[in-house]
C-alpha cells in the first residue's frame, strides 16, 4: 500500500507551500459540524458565570434568543438544552423531569414558537438534573434500578417530544431504553422525532465542570459506574452501539471525546451510521484554562476538534460552538 522511497519520494515536497498543503487536506470542519449546549437557569435577565467553565454561562429564558440568533447566523444545525435545577426542585425520584412547566419544557416551546425548524433542538433524557442524589435514574440501596427508571424516561421523552423537541438524547445508559422510547414515540404519533443515543458513555472523570453547571456538583452520591461504561473497555462499546441501532437509534454518541478517539473510529468502522462525539466539560475547561494560562496557544482548540473528524465523527457537541466560526477562520 505504501509505495516509493527516499530520495525519489520526499513527503515534505507537498508540505512546502500553503496551497499545496491545502490541496492535500484530508479532513476539515465547518460550522455544520457543531452542536451548541446551552445551560438554562430560572429567573429573569440572568447570565451567570460558571466558575469551572470559562466563557460558558447559564442563561434565563428571556436571554436565550440572542444565543440562538447567533447559532443560526453562524450556521450551527442544532442546540442542546441543559437545565440548572435549584435544590428545592430536586427530590429522590426526580419528579421535576415530568413537570411540563420545567425549565427545559418552557425553553422548547419558546424556541419552537420563534424559530420553527431553523435550528434543531436536542434534549437529554435522564433524571440527573432533577434527583436529589444526582443519579440518572431511580436509586435503591445505592443501585440505579433499570426497568423502573425506563418508565420515567419514556414519559420524559414523550413530554419533550410533544412540546417540540426534535432530537431526544438518552444519556442515562439504562439497558433497553432506546427500544422502549422508540416504541412509545411511534405509538403516540412522534414517528419523526429522532433519537440520538448516548450509546457509549463512559463513567468519566471529565464531567466535573458540567455537574457544576447544572447544579449537581457535590450532590452525587457515589459514582455512576453501575450504569455508565468502564473506561477500560473498548469492545463493549460495539455491543452497546449494536443494541441501540437494533432498537431504533438514528445516531449514536461517544462520550467523552478526545480520550476516546479509538472508540469513535471503531464505531464508525463497524457501523456505517452517524456518529457524534461530545467534547465534554472537562476537556473544554482543561483546554481553555491551559490557553488562559499561556501554557498552550489557542490553535490547540482547532487541533483537538479536527482530531474528532479524523477519528470519524460526523459532528461534535462542543462548548466552543458559539465561537466556532472564529476558531475555524
Ligand atoms: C447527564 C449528563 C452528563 C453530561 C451530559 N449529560 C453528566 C453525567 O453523566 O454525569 C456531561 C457533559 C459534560 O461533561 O460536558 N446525564
Amino acid at each position: 500500500m505504501i509505495t516509493g522511497k527516499f530520495p525519489s519520494l520526499r513527503l515534505r515536497r507537498s508540505r512546502k507551500n500553503k496551497w499545496s498543503r491545502r490541496l492535500i487536506e484530508e479532513n476539515n470542519l465547518s460550522t455544520s459540524d457543531f452542536i451548541l449546549p446551552i445551560f438554562l437557569v430560572d429567573g429573569k435577565n440572568k447570565k451567570q458565570n460558571i466558575k469551572s467553565m470559562p466563557k460558558v454561562y447559564r442563561y434565563s429564558l428571556d436571554k436565550i434568543n440572542r444565543i440562538i440568533d447567533n447559532a443560526i447566523q453562524i450556521g450551527l444545525p442544532m442546540i442542546a438544552l441543559f437545565p440548572f435545577t435549584q435544590s428545592n426542585k430536586k427530590n429522590f425520584l426526580g419528579t421535576e423531569a415530568l413537570n411540563e412547566n420545567n425549565l427545559v419544557c418552557k425553553a422548547i416551546q419558546q424556541i419552537k414558537k420563534k424559530y420553527k425548524n431553523e435550528i434543531g433542538i436536542m434534549c437529554d433524557v435522564a433524571l440527573d438534573p432533577y434527583t436529589s442524589h444526582g443519579h440518572d435514574g431511580i436509586l435503591k440501596s445505592g443501585y440505579v434500578l433499570n426497568d423502573e427508571t425506563l418508565k420515567i424516561l419514556i414519559d420524559q421523552s414523550l413530554l419533550q417530544a410533544q412540546l417540540g423537541c426534535d432530537v431526544l438524547s438518552p444519556s442515562d445508559m439504562m439497558d433497553g431504553r432506546i427500544g422502549e422510547i422508540r416504541k412509545a414515540l411511534d405509538k403516540n404519533g412522534h414517528q419523526m422525532t429522532q433519537i440520538l443515543s448516548y450509546a457509549v458513555k463512559y463513567a468519566s472523570n471529565f464531567y466535573g465542570p458540567f455537574r457544576d453547571a447544572v447544579g449537581s456538583k457535590g450532590v452525587l452520591i457515589g459514582n455512576k459506574k453501575n450504569y455508565q461504561m468502564d473506561y477500560k473497555n473498548a469492545d463493549e462499546a460495539l455491543r452497546e452501539v449494536a443494541l441501540d441501532i437494533k432498537e431504533g437509534a438514528d445516531m449514536v454518541m461517544v462520550k467523552p471525546g478526545l480520550p476516546y478517539l479509538d472508540i469513535i473510529r471503531s464505531v464508525k468502522n463497524n457501523f456505517k451510521i452517524p456518529v457524534m462525539a461530545y467534547q465534554v466539560s472537562g476537556e473544554y475547561s482543561l483546554l481553555s484554562s491551559g490557553i488562559n494560562k499561556g501554557l498552550i496557544n489557542e490553535n490547540a482548540i482547532l487541533e483537538s476538534l479536527i482530531a474528532f473528524k479524523r477519528a470519524g465523527a460526523n459532528a461534535i457537541v462542543s462548548y466552543y460552538a458559539d465561537r466556532i466560526n472564529k476558531i475555524l477562520k
